[in-house]
């Protein structure tokens, strides 16, 4: 079971939306929840992903508020440092613009756009040595899942994350556990499903790193207000990833509410 000192982590996903104008405004509409009704950093690490090119915009958008917002990459390249690799953006370039967390091995990263396990590893190496907190997702697809293979592949997965996190670095790493067949698609695992996987992967990075009592482990795939209680106060549920309706500041704002509660 989690060390109850985890302090749980909300993370809205934006993924490729919306317009900067919705962009500015979910923002704006957040601020004024949280300056209604504060969740703090003990509380609740509150986090929003925004596309790349609105980082910077967003984080300024986001200064001055009493409990600080992180400002997260959705992805990161898997070439190191600066150079000529067209289209790409480094850890060291993120981390020099002040974007200190980034998501790494989401499932549409590995099915859409060909993140194998050696880019997804070199991508955890290059985050966590450039100084980034990186929060790593796993997930099996239906057909695993309906083929009793869930749990190997998500223990995989969490193996090759093992093969490169140097023993110093494992405080940086965050795991959200997405079955894929849940995100997006309104289905969620239930509450005694997500646990179980969670405690299991608790158990993997126990056996792995000393860290593992304390890493987060947050649950993605359509979360919204409505499920998230449920799934908050199941004891190794340390958090969520949140696609869809993290574009509602609202949804998005009760969401972090539900899981901070826990942590009061
Ligand atoms: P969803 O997405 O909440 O829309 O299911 C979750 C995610 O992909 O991070």
């Amino acid at each position: 079971m989690s060390d109850s000192t985890i302090t749980p982590w909300v993370v809205g996903n934006w993924k490729m939306n919306p317009m900067q104008a919705n962009s500015q405004q979910l923002i704006q509409d957040l601020k004024q929840f949280l300056e209604h009704a504060p969740i703090t950093e003990q509380q609740c690490h509150v986090g929003v992903a925004p596309i790349s090119i609105a980082l910077l915009s967003i984080q300024q958008s986001l200064q001055g508020l009493s409990t600080p917002i992180k400002v997260v990459a959705q992805d990161l390249s898997c070439m190191a440092g600066t150079g000529a690799y067209t289209g790409e953006v480094s850890a060291e370039l993120l981390k020099d613009s002040q974007i200190d967390y980034v998501l790494i091995g989401h499932s549409e990263r590995r099915e859409i756009f060909g993140d194998d396990v050696n880019k997804v590893k070199a991508k955890v190496s290059n985050a966590l040595n450039a100084g980034l907190q990186v929060i790593y997702c796993v997930g099996e697809s239906l057909e695993q899942r309906e083929s009793g293979q869930a749990e190997q592949v998500v223990l995989q997965q969490i193996c090759d994350l093992a093969a490169v996190v140097k023993a110093d670095q494992w405080h940086n790493i965050v795991i959200a556990y997405e079955p894929i067949w849940a995100i997006g698609t309104g289905k969620t695992a239930s509450p005694q499903d997500a646990q179980n996987m969670h405690a299991k992967i608790r158990e993997g990075l126990i056996q792995i790193t000393e860290e593992g009592q304390r890493t987060a482990i947050l649950y993605g795939g359509s979360v919204k207000p409505e499920n998230a209680v449920e799934l908050a106060a199941c004891p190794d549920i340390n958090g969520a990833l949140v696609g869809g309706a993290s574009l509602n500041a609202e949804s998005f704002y009760k969401i972090a509410l539900a899981f901070s509660k826990q942590n009061n």
